[in-house]
């Protein structure tokens, strides 16, 4: 295999927290990885990388961000709860930006950030799937099964490919009792976007992004197709954690989405 097999990869969340740690792993897949953000990251580009700011939601702007890609790393958008206004733009409007000018430009697979957090909403004592039905526990989770739901879409009506992540509690360790099943290690998260970007035929797939934990809520058979072996767990931090964090029982962890569920829609805050 080429060791560069990709000319141009876009990485777009670029200064966000996932996408600093993929850079190193990515520039070893390409020839030109092009880093995008609506502000430059703090490390500056190194020799195969370059710089293009630009906002999801400027449907114009991606075009021209994705022009000559072959591949698209999506870290980019909103990554946490927020009001609606805000979701609407960075990853309703940003996600449709992005597969719309996938298209037209040629781009042959998206690895799309979604979130554990689109099944939030079942129990702990659950094991839960991708053939299970979303359970989203968050407008920030909805907005994670439309990126979904658009990325099955494109795949059916034209092929476009994608790898959809369902990204886990990713951090250098765990840092609470849910993470115990939730925490995808950064040496895992590196693993699994080689895998997304090289499997031969990735379709259309949602994988969860988590380690090798000994207690797991979450099960795919999209992991092993494309490749996917973790290697960490977090089991070995399990008695430093129930020592350091919050007591177990806590009402909001009967939930798989944890916290989320403390939020209240009610509030005016929910359309801002
Ligand atoms: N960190 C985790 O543990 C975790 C867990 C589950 C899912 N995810 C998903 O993975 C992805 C990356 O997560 P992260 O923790 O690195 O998030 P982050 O918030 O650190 O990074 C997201 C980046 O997107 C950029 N962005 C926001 N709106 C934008 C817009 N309109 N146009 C262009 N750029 C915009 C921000 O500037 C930011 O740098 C997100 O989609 C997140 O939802 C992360």
């Amino acid at each position: 295999m080429d060791e560069r097999p990709f000319q141009r990869i876009v990485l777009t969340g670029a200064a966000g927290r996932l996408a600093s740690v993929l850079r190193a792993p990515l520039r070893e897949l390409a020839h030109c990885l092009v880093l995008s953000d609506l502000m430059p990251p703090g490390e500056a580009p190194e020799a195969n990388e370059i710089f293009r700011a630009c906002d999801l939601s400027d449907h114009q702007a991606v075009g021209e961000l994705l022009q000559g890609a072959e591949l698209v790393v999506h870290m980019g958008g909103i990554s946490q709860e927020r009001g609606f206004k805000t979701i609407l733009q960075g990853n309703l409007i940003g996600q449709f930006n992005l597969y719309d000018n996938a298209l037209a430009h040629g781009v042959k697979r998206i690895i799309l950030a979604s979130s554990n957090h689109v099944t939030g909403y079942y129990r702990i004592d659950q094991p839960v799937g991708p053939q299970m039905p979303p359970r989203p526990d968050s407008l920030y989770a909805v907005s994670k099964c439309y990126g979904e739901a658009l990325a099955s879409f494109y795949h059916d009506r034209h092929g476009l490919e994608s790898v959809c992540l369902r990204i886990g509690s990713c951090s250098p360790q765990p840092r609470n009792l849910r993470a115990l099943n939730a925490w995808l290690s950064h040496a895992d998260l590196c693993r699994l976007i080689r895998c997304a970007a090289l499997a031969p035929q990735a379709g259309f797939a949602v994988v969860y992004g988590v380690s090798d934990n000994a207690e797991k809520w979450w099960h795919d058979d999209d992991a092993e197709r494309i490749g996917y072996h973790p290697q960490d767990n977090s089991g070995r931090y399990r008695d430093a954690l129930l020592d350091a964090t919050e007591p177990p029982g806590q009402p909001y962890s009967v939930w798989q989405g944890g916290k989320m569920y403390l939020r209240d829609y009610r509030k005016p805050e929910t359309w801002t």
